[in-house]
């Protein structure tokens, strides 16, 4: 009996030196009351796993460098809250070149998971005031993944980032799923720039199963965005899924190539399916090829499809400095739903034939009253929609 006792102890006090403390790479993160960024990224450089158990907020006021990890796993199941610390944040947050942006989060790596249900918070507010008056102010995007592989984010919330919400900065097998993206303003100032996804230099991107309410571009696809889908996505407020827009840097060569936008419900929104690229004198160049849209369905939406081949060109310029981004082989497949005013489709390509296989089918967009407006020009449009738009003036 005294044996089987002492022998019973003894394993509970193997078992329990050997269980009772968690996995040395299973971390659990609490809240300081100041600064959580240090602890955040040694937790993120030591342990597999980096738990923000729910009930916990983690304050970030400093910036997070997490760049080249290799298989991690990072349960947000709390919030990551980044203060509202502008005077801290410029000067700070990351720079990244293209477009002039900042970060506030800079993700890169190999093979890396990041779920758990919870919430990052960017803040918004005091920079959607701020730049209402200073618009020279760089706000930061909260996500940037750098130089990564074999990531999947999902089943997260984003609430309020100060600008763009994500940023793909050469990637490559990426996943987003089951994203809440939320930008809202408390006061009369609006959300700007406050786009879902850029995907920039970035390679067989899928953004799918996802919720965005936001204030631009719901997902763009910025130069050398190639093998990208879009699923299952509901948008309200944007300016739409763009491409581009694109060829605006002299010099540059962008390309967009393979990418497949599907089940896409687009209500009040500037734009449904956009492509724009840039003309005129001292500009870049690429091509946007291969280009689908499909089964989208809209409401109240300003410019429902568009192609505009002279994005922010004069008529004048765009006939003497045609754009050199190539537009070619373009979809729009099954487009329903409501416009805002009597403008439904706009396809208006450079002149001198930049524009090539551009096929509309099984549109129905209607304006909510009177007559539907199609333009187009120096395009010629095939499908079975193509007869909806009136002759195509060819002027170059
Ligand atoms: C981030 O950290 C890595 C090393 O861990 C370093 O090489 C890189 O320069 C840092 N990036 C920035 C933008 O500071
Ligand atoms: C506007 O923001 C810029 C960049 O952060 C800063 O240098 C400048 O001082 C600000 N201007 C005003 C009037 O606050
Ligand atoms: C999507 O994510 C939310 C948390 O943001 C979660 O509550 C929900 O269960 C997820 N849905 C699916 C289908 O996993
Ligand atoms: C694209 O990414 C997905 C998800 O990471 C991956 O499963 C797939 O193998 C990748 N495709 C290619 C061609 O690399
Ligand atoms: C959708 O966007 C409209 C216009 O921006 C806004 O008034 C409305 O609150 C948004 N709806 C949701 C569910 O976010
Ligand atoms: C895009 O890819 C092409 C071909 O690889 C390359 O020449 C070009 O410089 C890239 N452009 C950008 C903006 O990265
Ligand atoms: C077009 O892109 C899709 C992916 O979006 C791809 O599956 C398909 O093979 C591509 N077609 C051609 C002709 O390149
Ligand atoms: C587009 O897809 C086609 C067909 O799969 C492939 O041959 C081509 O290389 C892809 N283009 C790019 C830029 O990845
Ligand atoms: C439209 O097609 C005709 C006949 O193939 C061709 O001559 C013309 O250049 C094309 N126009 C454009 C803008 O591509």
């Amino acid at each position: 009996m005294r044996l089987s006792l002492a022998y019973f102890s003894a394993l509970l006090s193997i078992f329990s030196a050997t269980y009772a403390s968690p996995a040395a790479d299973a971390c659990t993160l609490t809240a300081s009351g100041g600064d959580d960024a240090p602890k955040f990224l040694s937790a993120m450089k030591a342990c597999s796993t980096v738990t923000v158990p729910k009930g916990t907020t983690l304050t970030i006021g400093t910036r997070l460098n997490m760049t080249g990890l290799s298989n991690k796993h990072l349960s947000v199941q709390g919030t990551i809250k980044f203060t509202p610390d502008i005077p801290y944040w410029t000067g700070n947050a990351f720079f990244i070149p293209f477009q002039t942006q900042v970060t506030f989060w800079l993700l890169g790596g190999k093979n890396i998971q990041v779920d758990g249900g919870g919430t990052l918070d960017g803040s918004g507010q005091v920079w959607y005031d701020a730049f209402a008056t200073n618009s020279s102010l760089l706000r930061p995007i909260i996500l940037t993944l750098f130089q990564a592989s074999d990531v999947t984010v999902k089943n997260i919330k984003m609430i309020n980032s100060p600008e763009w919400f994500n940023l793909i900065n050469e990637g490559q097998n990426i996943v987003y799923d089951n994203l809440t993206i939320d930008a809202r303003s408390t006061s009369k100032n609006d959300i700007k720039n406050t786009d879902g996804w850029n995907v920039y230099r970035s390679n067989n991107v899928t953004i799918k199963n996802s919720n965005i309410n936001n204030g631009d571009d719901c997902v763009a696809f910025k130069p050398n965005a190639t093998n990208v889908l879009i699923s299952n996505l509901q948008c309200n407020g944007s300016h739409g899924i763009s491409v581009g827009s694109l060829g605006q840097f002299p010099g540059m060569v962008d390309i967009v190539e393979n990418v497949t936008s599907v089940n896409v419900r687009m209500s009040n929104a500037q734009n449904g399916a956009r492509i724009k690229a840039w003309a005129g004198s001292n500009v870049g160049s690429g091509r946007v090829k291969n280009i689908t849209f499909d089964h989208f369905v809209e409401s109240k939406v300003n410019n429902p499809v568009v192609i505009d081949q002279c994005y922010m060109t004069s008529a004048a310029d765009c006939a003497k400095f045609p754009s050199n981004v190539v537009i070619e082989d373009i979809w729009f497949n099954s487009i329903s739903g409501t416009s805002s005013g009597p403008l439904v489709a706009a396809l208006s390509c450079s002149p001198d034939g930049r524009c090539s296989d551009i096929n509309v089918n099984d549109f129905t967009v209607v304006p909510p009253s009177g007559s539907a407006k199609f333009t187009c020009q120096n395009v010629n449009i095939t499908g079975n929609a193509a007869s909806k738009f009136p002759a195509c003036t060819v002027t170059g």
